[in-house]
């Protein structure tokens, strides 16, 4: 099956992960400037443990992007989702612009667009400015105010680069792990704060809406142009037949909880109840709910990397059952375990599991009839980086069995518009680091110039795209010629 002419092919990543310049073109810090420096870790070598490093240089996009824009050219990307870093362009406060990050994000777009690339924008990644962040960041109902100012600038001079927008990415792994808990920042471990960031990202969102809008009207932004919302649900599994109620719930709270406010308005009954039981009643205040119903968004990006197996959460696990402990959550009746037998895992413990993308892929379409786009699916790895040659096999194939998923789903009438896999480089990890390599271009975060070299994985994807997605195979011989004759030895420092 050929896939339509206008599919998008492309790569996701994001301003904190790869950026680097954070002190310069006048941006101050964000939290995860913040946190990176406050608790900077490195663990031993080897170890696939959560290494938290500098962002300072990273891989130097902020002055590399051109650099990064052939070589995305070179591998036939027809889209880059890129996050906007909001601390960029705002870097005081919601009222002053800061010039230099409007015309690096200007410049950015402007040479991806010459190279026939689409910039995919997403407005907020996680990564709320030290300004906002100190005056209650999403916390403070102010946050609609500062975000509403901040998303009417950037359509307003950046609109003109794109027909597809992503308002944020994951509020889910933002607010469970940073306001719920203290793994990101900004760290709260609170049920108040999580409940108020995630009616505060919705509401934002719903905003972002109306000022998109109102940017079509004034002719900053394509009339058709769509906005969509992030999210990283994995598929329930049951982990025994029993355990499917337990699933069903998993899913309501994983699915619904996140994805119903943005897109149909309302949230699952099972959130009234929650806010109830902890004395939160006044977090939704008189007309937010219409706020939402009236501003719902266009479009769903979906980061898929793995699926959830959910067992009751009183199920008592047998000693050895289980790869890693199992990982409860706020509300009680599910836990998500990670079985041993039969099931596939990365050297960092995440399962390897194409098989529920379709049935989910299924569900999404079917429940909320928006098209879909995948924003990220990818492999985190230690990747063999002591010869010439960087053999990522287990990425090219983890990437193709996910992606032959894509294929069958549109075969079956999913409204996919694209692909974007995780990520075009490899970047600063929130859970390893420097460490976990998930790139088709590796960086040389040791060197000077922050060398790119292509991987594997690379050619890979190349062959796909210019096969208009048919072809998957991940193992021949080819791909290593292609890799050796095609471009290792072509690959100048024009491309490094
Ligand atoms: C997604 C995030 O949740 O997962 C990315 O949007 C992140 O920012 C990716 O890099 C993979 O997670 P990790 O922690 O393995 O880098």
């Amino acid at each position: 099956m050929k896939l339509e002419k206008d599919f998008i092919f492309a790569a996701s990543t994001n301003a904190f992960q790869i950026e680097g310049a954070r002190n310069l073109g006048g941006r101050t810090d964000s939290i995860w400037d913040e946190f990176t420096k406050r608790c900077f870790h490195i663990p031993p070598i080897g170890k696939n443990e959560r290494e938290i490093n500098s962002i300072a240089v990273s891989a130097d996009f902020y002055h590399k992007y051109q650099t990064d824009i052939r070589i995305m050219k070179r591998l036939g990307l027809n889209g880059l989702v890129y996050n906007i870093d909001w601390t960029r362009i705002f870097s005081k406060n919601s009222q002053e612009i800061n010039w230099e990050g409007i015309k690096f994000y200007d410049d950015v777009f402007a040479t991806l667009q010459a190279n026939n690339i689409k910039p995919i924008p997403i407005l907020f990644h996680w990564d709320t400015p030290m300004w906002a962040e100190i005056q209650g960041g999403f916390e403070n109902r102010k946050i609609l105010e500062w975000f509403q100012s901040y998303v009417a600038t950037v359509f307003k001079y950046l609109g003109k680069y794109s027909d597809i927008w992503f308002v944020n990415d994951e509020n889910s792994t933002f607010t469970l792990d940073g306001y719920l808990g203290d793994y990101l920042p900004p760290a709260k471990n609170s049920k108040e704060g999580f409940a108020r960031a995630i009616h505060h990202l919705n509401l934002c969102a719903a905003i972002a809406k109306i000022e998109f809008e109102k940017a079509k009207l004034a002719g900053d932004i394509n009339p058709a142009a769509l906005l969509g919302i992030d999210h990283d649900w994995s598929p329930g599994i049951p982990y025994r037949i029993e355990d499917a109620k337990a699933c069903q719930e998993y899913n309501l709270w994983f699915k619904n909880f996140f994805l119903d406010p943005n897109l149909k308005g309302t949230y699952p009954a099972v959130f009234d109840d929650w806010l109830e039981t902890e004395g939160l009643t006044d977090v939704i205040q008189p007309g937010d709910m219409a706020l939402l119903k009236n501003n719902c968004l266009d479009l769903i990006g979906w980061n898929y990397y793995r699926p959830a197996y959910i067992a009751c959460d009183d199920y008592q696990e047998k000693p050895g059952e289980m790869q890693i402990a199992s990982r409860t959550f706020f509300v009680k009746g599910f836990k998500q375990v990670f079985p041993k037998n039969n099931v596939r895992y990365t050297s960092w413990n995440w399962i390897i599991d194409p098989t529920m993308l379709l049935p989910g892929a299924q569900q999404l379409w079917g429940e909320y009839q928006k098209p879909l786009m995948i924003v990220e699916n990818g492999l985190g790895a230690f990747d063999d980086k002591r010869g010439d040659l960087i053999l990522d096999y287990n990425r090219a194939e983890y990437l193709s069995i996910h992606f032959a998923e894509v294929k069958k789903a549109i075969a079956q009438g999913v409204n996919f518009i694209g692909y974007s896999l995780w990520t075009y480089c490899d970047i600063f990890s929130p859970s390893g680091g420097y460490r976990k390599d998930y790139g088709l271009v590796a960086v040389d975060f040791n060197s000077p110039i922050k060398t790119r070299t292509p991987k594997l994985s690379y050619v890979w994807y190349q062959r796909l795209i210019s096969s208009g997605g048919e072809n998957l195979t991940h193992d021949d011989h080819d791909m290593l010629e292609g890799l050796l004759k095609g471009e290792l030895s072509t690959w100048d420092f024009w491309y490094q």
